[in-house]
């Protein structure tokens, strides 16, 4: 796939994958981006996951014809894009690599070779001449790894992202950039905000017209929206107006609570309710929810005196990825000692600038008249 004259795409996809990292549902698949520069000097920018070493090495040689690469520049050593490193050394054994300091001690670490006698160390700001183009190196220690390092591409005005502005799918999937895109960058760099701050930072002044990414679509067009919303979600700021109510339920009445919830916020204008299932639905999509909204609802059943396992796994999810600047109301339930919201209130102690609101809601059992009207009161105070 040529992105421009000279500037090529020899990724590949992932039709077969059911779990990104083991963890992240990919029902459509996932991309393996890799590039070539041809330049008076040829770099080849990232390889592919283990899985795709023949089809990568047959897409590269299908633009490289009878030349062979000059630098393959390694922007981060996570194996779906380091792995076929050694096969590439293998093939092209005069080719330099370019990568960080920290890179090539991973290289040592996954291949036993940091290979010594053909690399370039790269720092932040340096700079590597292909010819016509010349490559900036930035590096963007944890997004995704501490190893890693983006690139700018002076001549075509490119941004090699790394993992960042990636998303899950194949680039042969017809989706929204924006849903798979958020629930990519919470699930894998959610926790380091601070990091892809710094990094939009040293961004910030280039004039970007694509960015090229090691997953997800070639961005092209409006790249501040892009831009924007990385803003948005580094920082922890709510993306969009709404309430996430989730929930975890045994046999029902305490979903019952969150539907009738539901029911009275739309009842009073609330322009978006998430109903989120922790017990049934991908969560990675509830942890994504959580952090688009402004407004978060917990609601659990009392469960061994405390939570309610579905329930714990979502708040540990929240807790490690620094989730933080939201409003939190509880509704617990429980049939002879209910005690889920204490203990939900007391999972998120360690989350900077959450505001609690006054109202929880106590379920004895099933929903009575007592527990509507604190759902009532609830609903009204989320929408004052
Ligand atoms: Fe796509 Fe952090 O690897």
């Amino acid at each position: 796939m040529e992105i421009t004259d000279d500037i090529f795409y020899v990724g590949v996809d992932d039709h077969s994958i059911d779990l990104f990292e083991e963890q992240y549902p990919t029902p459509n698949g996932m991309a393996y981006n890799s590039y070539v520069i041809m330049d008076e000097k040829i770099a080849v920018l990232d390889t592919v996951d283990t899985h795709f070493g023949t089809e990568w090495l047959g897409n590269l040689e299908k633009v490289l014809g009878k030349k062979t690469p000059d630098y393959l520049i390694i922007h981060h050593m996570e194996p779906d894009h380091s792995a076929n490193i050694v096969a590439f050394m293998k093939r092209y054994p005069a080719t330099i690599l370019v990568s960080s300091m920290p890179a090539f001690t991973m290289m040592k670490q996954f291949f036993d070779t940091e290979f010594t006698s053909s690399k370039i160390i790269v720092k932040d700001q340096d700079m590597l001449s292909l010819g016509t183009h010349t490559l900036t190196f930035f590096s963007a220690p944890m997004v995704h790894w501490p190893e890693v390092i983006v690139s700018y591409d002076n001549l075509g005005k490119v941004l090699f992202s790394a993992d960042s502005f990636g998303k899950f799918g194949t680039l042969s999937t017809d989706e929204d950039w924006t849903c798979e895109a958020r629930r990519y960058y919470f699930g894998i760099v959610g926790k380091y905000g601070i990091q892809v701050q710094k990094l939009l930072q040293k961004i910030e002044n280039l004039d970007i017209r694509m960015i090229c990414s090691l997953h997800g679509p070639i961005l092209k067009n409006n790249i501040e929206y892009y831009m924007n919303l990385y803003r948005i979600w580094s920082s922890y700021a709510v993306e969009s107006e709404g309430v996430v109510i989730a929930y975890a339920s045994v046999y029902g009445n305490t979903q019952n609570a969150a539907v009738l919830l539901a029911d009275r916020l739309y009842e009073k204008g609330c322009p978006k309710v998430v109903l989120s299932n922790l017990t049934r639905d991908d969560m990675t999509e509830c942890i994504e929810d959580a952090f688009r909204y402004g407004t978060l609802v917990l609601a659990s059943t009392t469960y061994n005196g405390g939570i309610f396992p579905a329930m714990r796994e979502f708040l540990n999810h929240l807790c490690e990825r620094n989730f933080q600047n939201r409003r939190i109301a509880f509704i617990e339930n429980g049939s002879w000692a209910p005690s889920a919201a204490k203990a939900m209130k007391s999972m998120l102690d360690s989350c900077a600038n959450l505001t609690f609101l006054e109202n929880t809601v106590q379920i004895r059992s099933a929903i009575n008249a007592d527990s509507r009207t604190q759902l009532e009161a609830l609903a009204a105070e989320i929408c004052h």
